[in-house]
């Protein structure tokens, strides 16, 4: 299935790696064209390796794997050096590289290397408001937050449970991901962004946008990490009582998606020419399928294959492109524009890994 946009995604990773092969993927590209981004320090270089080991395992291409490897290693490198590792973005890096490598290599460097970051990881709890603050210095009141983006930064801090035997990753992603559902999800299952704690306290305050239109609109990529958030944690913790959060969660996903079921940027917005996001789209459908594995519901694969339809058949970035979704929207009130971001065509490609294969191993 969806046969056109996996050879069109295998073959535009196939490409890029004669460029990319020591460097990752710009966050988002510049007139639809990703730059070189050789730093290594941004939140997102783990969406360049995660692709490549989905290709690899889908092609046994050996050199989408010895890239991955390459590439691996400086996110191994980063992680000891403690180069932007200041962030709780840890797990987006490493759970879709080294983690990633290790289920599917065996490899013990990687696995020591991801076992590093969530012990990194950790160390953002704070106790008194019982959440992992997501940005910049721990003593920063103005950063003592929690963001929603964060339920997919859990499933590093799980996995590392399952590999020593040590429940103190596991016992704080848990906290954390209960302390968020208490305060990012709203009366009518719309989702904040940002939520703020008095760091005296540790009293819930206020929730805030940072990507989003408004305080109180609903920013799409952070309704779509809900959508996916809930069952990577379902996976890990088994309460049962969180399959009727993500059901009116994933309804109200639906709900406000226009007729060619593409999300705009934010859901306040329903019609009229407001920019996409295609990734919200993408990582909704990984979500919707992994949460279908414990509760199928074929509704809600039904509408995920629309929206895949529609990223298909529309959204391609066939033409001057070195990318593969168009009209993935990173931030607008920054100025952002219609353009590919690496985590879309990350998580579109996921998406289709996860339609062909449905016992495939995720990396989260
Ligand atoms: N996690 C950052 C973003 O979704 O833009």
């Amino acid at each position: 299935m969806f046969e056109k946009a996996l050879k069109f995604s295998l073959d535009r990773i196939k490409e890029n790696i004669a460029e990319f092969k020591d460097c990752f993927l710009s966050a988002e590209s510049s007139g639809y064209m990703y730059q070189k981004n050789s730093e290594c320090i941004d939140w997102t270089e783990g969406f360049w390796t995660g692709m490549l080991w989905l290709a690899y395992e889908l092609t046994g291409d050996s050199e989408m794997k010895t890239t991955a490897e390459g590439l691996d290693k400086i996110l191994q490198k980063r992680i000891y050096d403690r180069l932007g590792t200041d962030t709780h973005d840890l797990g987006f890096l490493y759970s879709l590289s080294n983690v990633a490598e290790y289920k599917v290599t065996g490899d013990a460097d990687a696995k020591k290397a991801a076992i590093e970051a969530a012990e990194l990881l950790i160390l953002r709890f704070h106790e008194k408001g019982q959440f992992i603050q997501a940005w910049g210095s721990l003593e920063d009141r103005d950063n003592y937050r929690l963001i929603i983006d964060c339920l997919m930064n859990l499933p590093l801090l799980f996995w590392a449970t399952e590999e020593t035997g040590d429940s103190k990753y596991a016992d704080i992603a848990k906290k954390h991901f209960y302390t968020a559902l208490n305060c990012v999800i709203r009366d009518d299952y719309t989702t904040h962004h940002t939520f703020y704690f008095d760091p005296e306290t540790g009293d819930k305050v206020k929730g805030v946008t940072r990507q989003g239109y408004s305080n109180d609109s609903c920013w799409a990529r952070g309704q779509a990490w809900a959508v996916y958030g809930i069952p990577l944690a379902y996976r890990y913790l088994r309460d049962e009582s969180l399959l009727d959060l993500y059901n009116h969660i994933t309804d109200c996903f639906f709900e406000r998606l226009p007729s060619d079921n593409v999300p705009y940027w934010d859901m306040v917005f329903t019609d009229g020419d407001e920019p996409r996001d295609t990734s919200a789209a993408a990582i909704a459908v990984c979500g919707i399928l992994e949460m279908n594995k414990y509760f199928p519901n074929e509704e809600y694969v039904d509408r995920a294959m629309k929206m895949m339809t529609a990223l298909e058949n529309s959204y391609l970035a066939e033409r001057n492109s070195n990318g593969i979704l168009t009209d993935a929207m990173y931030s607008k009130p920054d100025g952002s524009k219609p353009e590919c971001n690496v985590w879309g065509d990350y998580f579109f490609l996921e998406a289709i890994m996860r339609i062909n294969n449905p016992n495939w191993k995720i990396y989260w």
